[in-house]
């Protein structure tokens, strides 16, 4: 997908020079054919390898209407954690019966939307929600599928801020037996609720398998206690997201199958041995579907060379459209998109333009000469870039483009300024008149 063709660099056979110049920067840019590969990769190394198997893509790591039409057409799942991308799904047409619907505070207006809509599986992760949800199937004359989220209390090796297996969490319904039990219990026995199992997600951006494994023995035991005190079995656990993706030389992605293979041979060991019918495993990935299909284009303006100490190369966004340098300390790499096949000549700062010192995208990046005008592409930007990107500094959202075999296509417009004020109300001074600008 990524090649380099006269001094270029080309994505998904598109030229990202003519890219940039066609939509203008910043610009996100994803290759269909590289989102495509990943679900195939989870077909052959998942699906298709084990029966009573789902993926379901979390589309929090990159949620547009396009996409999860893609996510649709490659017969996966979907995993939503909010009305706004459950809206997304609906708006995609996204078949309900194939929707997970995750969150630890969901509200009552999202849940009931879940719920008209008819998604097939909410993922509750709150001692309210069983109550609430019973009372909005009631109410609506609907059921609803459920699992439990658990908090597996384990520790998963990654940065702090995005694990989430650990006792100390709010994620997950805590494992004490005087919770957990009397939850499952009011689920086995409500009347619009159809009690399925147990999820979890233990932490992302991982590229170990032990945190898995660990919480899956939980899960696996819990099945288990549910069969021996209720009489009553569990058909279906999660086993969440986190597989890690490769941002820098540094990162080594591991193939879906490390992950899963010695997943499933742990599930169907433990089900054996406890003659309990193998419960349906789905898996949750956001990350790996999408990280690596993603590269932001952006175009070089201020270059300050500071003698001795560091040369600040500044681009035209930053942490408004990649807040996870400054948020998670992540590394990136990239390249000057126009001048990819130049030998590099310096040891350089790439910058942000928003108002803040931590917006460094990468520090101590070999490239060439530069100058005002070049463009700098960076990798692995798909995932949790555009979705986390925001408004800071008044900046608008950067547009997204599609390429797929040297075709192009916008699926996201650049925000306009107008659009960013286009829910300000006229400003009345209290008590005064209303004053006469208009936004419309
Ligand atoms: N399932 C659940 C319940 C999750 O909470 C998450 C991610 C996933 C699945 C997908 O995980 P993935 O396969 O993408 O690792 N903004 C952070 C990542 C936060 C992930 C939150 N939950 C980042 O940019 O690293």
């Amino acid at each position: 997908m990524k090649e380099i063709k006269n001094n270029h660099l080309y994505w998904d056979g598109c030229d990202t020079v003519a890219l940039a110049e066609k939509y203008g920067t910043p610009l996100y840019v994803f290759s269909e054919s590289e989102i495509i590969a990943q679900c195939q990769a989870l077909r052959e190394d998942f699906l298709d390898r084990y029966p009573n198997t789902r993926a379901a893509y979390a589309s929090k790591a990159f949620s547009t209407v396009a996409m999860v039409k893609i996510i649709e057409r490659e017969g996966l799942s979907l995993d939503v954690v909010s009305g706004g991308e459950l809206y997304t799904a609906i708006k995609a047409d996204f078949p309900a019966e194939r929707i997970e619907f995750n969150g630890n505070n969901k509200s009552i207006d999202e849940l009931e939307m879940a719920v008209d809509y008819g998604v097939g599986r909410i993922i509750v992760d709150s001692l309210q929600e069983v109550a609430l949800l019973q009372t909005i199937c009631q109410r609506l004359n609907k059921t609803a599928a459920i699992l439990f989220r658990i908090t597996p209390e384990v520790k998963a090796d990654t940065h702090a801020f995005i694990s989430t297996g650990q006792k100390d969490s709010k994620f997950g319904i805590p494992l004490e037996e005087d919770i957990l039990f009397p939850l499952v219990q009011e689920a086995i026995e409500a009347p619009n609720l159809e009690f399925l199992g147990f999820h979890f997600h233990v932490g992302s951006q991982l590229s170990d398998n032990s945190a898995h494994l660990a919480a899956a023995n939980v899960a696996l035991r819990l099945a288990l206690e549910v069969k021996q005190r209720f009489d009553y079995a569990v058909k279906e656990l999660n086993y969440g997201g986190g597989f890690g993706v490769r941002y820098t030389e540094n990162d080594v992605r591991k193939p879906y199958r490390y992950f899963l293979e010695p997943l499933m041979e742990l599930t169907e060991a433990f089900c054996k041995e406890h003659q309990m019918p193998r419960p349906e495993i789905v898996i949750e990935p956001g990350r790996s579907i999408v990280a690596e299909a993603g590269i932001t284009l952006h175009t070089i303006g201020s270059i300050k060379e500071l003698p001795g100490i560091r040369t600040y190369v500044s681009i035209d966004g930053g942490m408004t459209d990649n807040i996870r340098p400054g948020l998670y300390q992540a590394e990136y790499t990239g390249l000057i998109a126009n001048k990819a096949w130049e030998t590099p000549t310096q040891t350089v700062t790439i910058s942000g333009k928003a108002c803040e010192s931590t917006d460094i995208l990468i520090k101590d990046l070999q490239i060439p000469d530069v100058t005002s005008g070049d463009l700098f592409a960076t990798f692995t930007t798909g995932a949790y870039g555009y979705s986390m990107a925001s408004n800071y500094n008044k900046l608008p959202i950067p547009a997204v483009v599609l390429v797929k075999d040297g075709q192009d296509q916008l699926i996201v417009k650049r925000q306009s300024y107008e659009q960013m004020l286009e829910n300000e109300q006229p400003y009345q001074e209290f008590g005064g008149e209303a004053h006469g600008h208009s936004f419309s």
